[in-house]
């Protein structure tokens, strides 16, 4: 078989891992989460539960991954107990499963920013039935656009880790920042951008704890890290043994959360100009209208009211919507790719179009029972399953692995690692500490 591809620098899988984190949950489902849940109080309830339990978690899955080199179901074996290998199997499968469920709406989603990106084209040309065709909610526009990202999805992951993760990634988590940075600045000089500044920023802390305040806010944390599904377990497997993960985690970490705040700085004031500018953006009872369509209403209305630079401030805002989403996709569908290539040996090429299509397969069946099932499965996927089975990656790292193999592998980049603050606090943290906060935030969703 031909050699497992690696990462070829530290700043290369930075970006290919921040690329995986950052995506339409920091720029769609973070802001939209700010504004239904108290504006600043979600933010600093997000922020701590990222510390608290997101990354200790995201620490498990890169050090599993790297540890074994392969695929989450067999990394998962790796690590685990002659007792326990059934349920070390199980979780990687079940892991796979969910990170296919989740490509499945992510990439309708995503196939709506391709489509709301050439309509600020067409916009601009002033082809106005395109246009329409393009915003409009209909079959055959879902259809076709969601076909045409997994195309570019799958065509990235089938060139492999360097060639084509990589690359693509390198390339495209720079532009995101220059235009998301462009964009805060450009919405911060409108009417009205102040007040959604202020609503941002000034966390309300009776509104903190509020049960479905905090479960939103663990499922963000989650989604956002793309933990739980393995993504980062085989990310982590293509690193190299001389890269200091405790140290690459926190950089990614660090990056995800700061993206997910600017995209809140560009979003929720730009729901304020909106305001301003005479679009409704909360009802009589002071609810978020179509909390959903936030973006792809709320938005485009604000844009409209821009005039000629309407356009091209839509233009950039799609772009950077359908960027971050690619660097997601091809995360997603690496993991059941890795899979069938190393479990199922298949050629890469051959298990990224199979893969790939299969999953296309799903988000057909999505569209054409939206209403039915779109939301469904992005809350068993994102609410349910990914906090599950971080939970079982806690346990089996704080339970089943063992203790010197861990120090073994952290070591590995990290001389000085049994010394350090990490080595100290994090193996009792994932042993007890993250499981039980699982839990009780779990128990407490369904209590409430
Ligand atoms: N983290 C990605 C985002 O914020 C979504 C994702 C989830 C990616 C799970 C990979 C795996 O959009």
């Amino acid at each position: 078989m031909a050699a497992r591809g690696e990462f070829s620098s530290r700043m290369a899988f930075v970006l290919a891992a921040s690329g995986s984190a950052i995506g339409l949950g920091n720029i769609w489902g973070f802001p939209i989460q700010v504004a239904e849940n108290g504006g600043g109080a979600f933010v600093f309830t997000y922020i701590i539960l990222t510390f608290l339990l997101a990354y200790p978690i995201l620490m498990a899955e890169l050090l599993i991954g790297r540890h074994a080199k392969k695929d989450t179901v067999s990394s998962m074996l790796a690590i685990s107990s002659e007792r326990t290998r059934p349920l070390a199997a199980l979780t990687g499968v079940w892991g796979m499963l969910t990170a296919s469920f989740i490509l499945s709406f992510y990439a309708i989603v995503a196939g709506w920013m391709i489509a709301f990106f050439l309509a600020a084209g067409a916009d601009m040309v002033g082809i106005s039935d395109v246009k329409q065709w393009l915003t409009d909610f209909s079959l055959s526009r879902n259809i076709i656009f969601c076909v045409l990202f997994y195309l570019l999805t799958i065509t990235i992951v089938s060139r492999g880790i360097a060639a084509g993760i990589e690359r693509w990634s390198t390339r495209l988590m720079p532009m995101l920042l220059v235009l998301i940075l462009v964009l805060i600045a450009y919405i911060a000089t409108l009417p009205g951008a102040a007040e959604g500044w202020r609503v941002y920023l000034q966390p309300d802390f009776a509104r903190v704890l509020d049960p479905k305040l905090v479960i939103s806010a663990l499922g963000q944390a989650f989604f956002s890290l793309s933990l739980g599904v393995g993504t980062m377990m085989v990310y982590g497997s293509y690193v190299s043994k001389s890269e200091n993960l405790p140290k690459l985690g926190a950089i990614v970490a660090g990056l995800d959360i700061g993206i997910a705040i600017l995209a809140g700085l560009l979003v929720i004031p730009a729901m304020y100009v909106a305001l301003h500018n005479g679009v409704t953006i909360y009802n009589e009872a002071g609810q978020l209208i179509d909390s959903d369509g936030l973006i792809f209403n709320v938005l485009p209305a604000l844009f409209e009211t821009m005039g000629g630079a309407g356009a091209i401030v839509a233009l950039l805002f799609f772009s950077l919507m359908t960027i971050a989403a690619l660097t997601s996709s091809i995360s997603m569908l690496e993991v059941p790719v890795a899979y069938a290539i190393e479990r199922r040996k298949m050629p890469r090429a051959k298990a990224a179009m199979l893969v790939g299509l299969s999953i296309l397969a799903v988000s057909v069946i999505l569209i054409f029972n939206f209403n039915a099932l779109f939301g469904l499965v992005v809350d068993l996927t994102t609410r349910y399953s990914e906090p599950l089975i971080g939970l079982l990656f806690c346990l089996f790292v704080g339970w089943v692995w063992r203790r010197d193999q861990i120090l073994g592998e952290i070591k590995q980049g990290f001389e000085g690692a049994e010394h350090s603050l990490f080595w100290r606090i994090w193996p009792g943290y994932v042993r007890f500490v993250c499981p039980l906060v699982v839990l009780a935030v779990m128990a407490q969703s369904f209590l409430a």
